[in-house]
């Protein structure tokens, strides 16, 4: 019976050393500051957008929302991104994803200053986190490894296995895991025999986005297996790529849905925001 990583726990104890640091640089009249713009009305953004504004109030920071219309012009949205990098209350600046399809992505996140780029999206962050130099790094991926180490099992030398290969999961906590000295493999969907791949895994990250996915076909004896899934089952329940039930008695370690990497993934950004005002109000 694997042992429940609990997410929601670690995300408080470290949003309660990120607060105590918050406090002493309010005191010094440096509130951090992190803006979030979405754009259009997507209703799953809106939630996630709404608890990120939530925990960075919580933990003592400036929070502000600047919220867009769906039909907003790629240079409009561009100019508003100008002004939070030139805004030195902002600290922080993450724009909400997926945006609306006459707008580039890629060139909404070139145009975040790289220091003020808290999702570690900037690819000037993304090529520091390959060649090994201090960075933003992606908030998901960032919380995926203290749960792995939370576990007390070391990462060192072990086999990891990441099924999905996106920028914002996959490629980014293979890195990780790389730098942590893991022999890393990342899986996709055009992977042969997939679950003998994911079964010669210690460490195994899943990122497909399809409710459960992985079954105990795909999972070693003692694997600790981290499901960054947020899907909706038959019955419209919320729930991971990871069939839970059907791991439980296989895996040594098991993250839930929720309350695995979904808290953890604010607690980073919260963490990256402190970062980001220690280093612009040095
Ligand atoms: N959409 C889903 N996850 C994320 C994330 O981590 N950052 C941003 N900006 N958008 C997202």
């Amino acid at each position: 019976m694997a042992t429940i990583i609990d997410g929601k726990k670690l995300a408080q104890k470290i949003q309660e050393s990120v607060t105590t640091e918050v406090k002493e640089l309010v005191a010094a009249g440096k509130q951090p500051g992190l803006a979030v713009v979405l754009v259009g009305d997507n209703q799953a953004s809106r939630t996630y957008v709404r608890n990120k504004q939530k925990r960075t109030e919580e933990c003592g920071m400036k929070s502000v929302l600047i919220e867009l219309p769906e039909t907003i012009s790629e240079e409009a949205l561009l100019d508003e991104v100008a002004k939070l990098n030139a805004d030195k209350s902002i600290h922080g600046i993450l724009v909400q994803l997926p945006l609306p399809k006459h707008i580039s992505e890629e060139k909404v996140i070139d145009a975040i200053h790289p220091e003020k780029d808290v999702d570690g999206f900037h690819p000037i962050n993304v090529g520091n986190l390959y060649i090994g130099k201090e960075t933003f790094v992606p908030c998901t991926p960032a919380g995926i490894i203290e749960l792995i180490k939370s576990t007390g099992e070391s990462i060192e030398g072990k086999t990891a296995v990441v099924i999905g290969r996106s920028n914002i999961v996959g490629k980014p906590v293979a890195q990780l895991l790389l730098q942590e000295n893991a022999t890393v493999t990342i899986a996709h969907s055009r992977t042969k025999n997939l679950p003998e791949v994911a079964r010669q895994a210690d460490i195994l990250v899943v990122a497909t986005g399809l409710a459960k996915f992985v079954t105990k076909d795909y999972v070693k004896e003692g694997a600790i297996v981290i499901d960054v899934g947020m899907d909706r089952d038959e019955f419209n329940k919320l729930c991971g790529d990871v069939d839970f039930e059907d791991v439980k008695e296989t895996a040594g370690f098991l993250t839930p849905v929720p309350g695995g990497v979904g808290p953890m993934t604010i607690t980073m950004l919260l963490a990256n925001t402190l970062k980001a005002a220690k280093r612009l109000e040095r």
